[in-house]
C-alpha cells in the first residue's frame, strides 16, 4: 500500500458532500486546525487534528501553511490552434466580440489555426497549458472540443483530451462542442449544419467514447435556443450530458433551457434574467460562472448573489480560450468571485472544488478532502482562506499533490 501523510497542517479548509452545495451551503465548509491527512492508495484515508498518526508513510511536512482540496477548472477551451493576439487592436478600437465573429474574426480565425495543426502539434500545446495549470493548483479539468467545426477535426481535438488524459497528471473531462459556432462553409446552410451535428458528429463521438458532455453556445448569431435544444436531444439521445454556453452576451432564453434538457451546468450567465435563475434552481443545474471572461470583454458580472439566494449551486472556472479569456490563472478568478461577484472566500473555495466537480459530474471522487474521495490537494503559501483570495497575481500555490503524489 503507498502511503502519504501530510502533517503540520496550519489548517485544512473543505466543503463536505457528495454534491452540489446551494444556498447558505455554499459557505459552510469544515475548518480543521493544526491537521494532518493521511493518503493511501490514492485516496484520502483520514483527517484529523493534534497528533498525527504513527505509521509506516511517506511524510510531507506542511509546514503551518493552509491545505485545500485541489482545484477543479470545470470550463475550457483546452485545445486550439494559434493564439489571437492581434485582436486586442480591434477591442481597443471599439470592434465588439461579436462583430469579430461576425467578420469572420475570433472563433473562426482559431478554426482555421486548428484545422491547420496535427494532433501532436495541439497535444504539445495542450500539455503545456495543463502544465502551467497544475503549478496554479488545479488538479481536474475539463476540456472542450468545438475549434474544428467538421467530423474530422472535432474528433482530432477530442482524441487529443483522451491521450493528455493518461500522459500527465491534470485529470481531464471531455466535452463535445461542435456546436461552438457555425462554420463558414455552411453559412448558407445551417440546417445541413445542424443535421451534421445530431446525426454524424454526435452518434461518432458517442460511438468512440470520446467525450462524457454535449455544450452548445447559445447566443445572438451563433445557435438560437431552438437549435440549441436539438442538439443537446440529440447528445442526449447518444447518453452525452447536456451543459450549455448561456447569457454570455445577449439573454436570447439559454438558462431557461436547462430546465427544460436537464443540463448538468450553465456557463458565463452574464445576463441571466430571473427567469434562467429560477430554472436552474427547479432543475438543479450548477451555474459555471466565468468572471475572468466578464473581466476580459470589460463585461458587466454574472449575478451570483441573487443565484445563491434562489438555491443555485454556483461554480466558477476560467474558460481559458484564446479570445474571450487568454488566461488559466484559477487564482485570478477566485479574487474575483469575493471583488465582483461578492462572495464569501468560503463560498469561493466551494465554487472553485466540490460545486465545480459537480458541474463535471465527479463529486462524488473528488472537489472535498474526505475519507474517501481522491487525495487531490494543494498546499498553499497562504495561513488561510482570506489570503489566498486577498492576494493578487502571485501563484500561491505551493505544493500541488494528485491522487496522493506529490506533482508539483
Ligand atoms: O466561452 N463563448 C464561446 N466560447 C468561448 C470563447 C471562444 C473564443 O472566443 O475563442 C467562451 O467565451
Ligand atoms: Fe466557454
Amino acid at each position: 500500500m503507498e502511503r502519504l501523510l501530510i502533517n503540520n497542517i496550519g489548517l485544512l479548509a473543505t466543503p463536505e458532500g457528495q454534491s452540489a452545495r446551494c444556498g447558505e451551503q455554499q459557505g459552510k465548509i469544515k475548518l480543521l486546525e493544526k491537521a494532518w491527512l493521511l493518503a493511501e492508495d490514492g485516496r484520502v484515508a483520514a483527517v484529523g487534528s493534534g497528533a498525527a498518526p504513527q505509521l509506516d508513510a511517506q511524510v510531507l511536512d506542511a509546514q503551518g501553511k493552509l491545505v485545500t482540496p485541489g482545484l477543479v477548472d470545470a470550463h475550457t477551451h483546452l485545445i486550439f490552434g494559434g493564439w489571437r493576439q492581434h485582436e486586442l487592436a480591434l477591442k481597443l478600437r471599439g470592434v465588439s466580440y461579436l462583430e469579430i465573429l461576425a467578420q469572420g474574426g475570433g472563433i473562426l480565425s482559431t478554426v482555421r489555426a486548428t484545422r491547420a495543426a496535427t494532433e501532436q502539434e495541439l497535444s504539445d500545446k495542450a500539455a503545456a497549458a495543463l502544465h502551467e495549470m497544475l503549478c496554479f493548483g488545479v488538479t481536474t479539468a475539463e476540456a472542450k472540443s468545438g475549434y474544428g467545426l467538421n467530423t474530422e477535426d472535432e474528433l482530432k481535438a477530442l482524441r487529443v483530451i483522451r491521450r493528455l488524459n493518461s500522459e500527465q497528471p491534470v485529470e481531464l473531462a471531455a466535452t463535445f462542442m461542435g456546436a461552438h459556432a457555425l462554420p463558414p462553409e455552411y453559412k448558407e446552410n445551417r440546417e445541413e449544419y445542424l443535421r451534421l451535428l445530431c446525426e454524424e458528429m454526435i452518434p461518432q463521438v458517442a460511438r468512440e467514447h470520446l467525450a462524457e458532455f454535449c455544450d452548445v453556445f447559445c447566443e445572438t448569431g451563433v445557435f438560437t435556443a431552438e437549435e440549441s435544444r436539438r442538439i443537446l436531444e440529440a447528445g442526449k439521445r447518444c447518453g452525452l450530458i447536456p451543459k450549455i454556453h448561456a447569457d454570455e452576451i445577449d439573454p436570447i432564453g439559454g438558462s431557461q433551457l436547462t430546465r427544460e434538457v436537464g443540463a448538468i451546468s450553465a456557463e458565463h450567465l452574464i445576463v441571466c434574467p430571473p427567469e434562467g435563475i429560477a430554472a436552474m434552481a427547479e432543475a438543479g443545474t450548477v451555474a459555471c460562472c466565468l468572471p475572468a471572461t466578464s473581466f476580459y470583454l470589460g463585461a458587466t458580472f454574472a449575478p451570483v448573489r441573487d443565484m445563491i439566494s434562489a438555491g443555485v449551486p454556483v461554480a466558477m472556472a476560467s474558460d481559458f480560450n484564446p479570445g474571450s479569456c487568454p488566461s488559466l490563472n484559477l487564482q485570478f478568478v477566485m479574487n474575483l468571485g469575493c471583488l465582483k461577484y461578492r462572495m464569501t472566500p468560503e463560498e469561493v473555495l466551494t465554487a472553485v472544488t466540490l460545486n465545480a466537480a459537480a458541474a463535471i459530474r465527479r463529486a462524488d471522487r473528488i472537489g472535498s478532502l474526505e475519507a474517501g474521495k481522491q487525495a487531490d490537494l494543494v498546499i498553499w503559501d497562504a495561513p488561510d482562506l482570506n489570503y489566498i483570495c486577498y492576494r493578487m497575481g502571485s501563484n500561491l500555490a505551493h505544493t500541488v499533490v494528485k491522487k496522493g503524489k506529490v506533482v508539483v
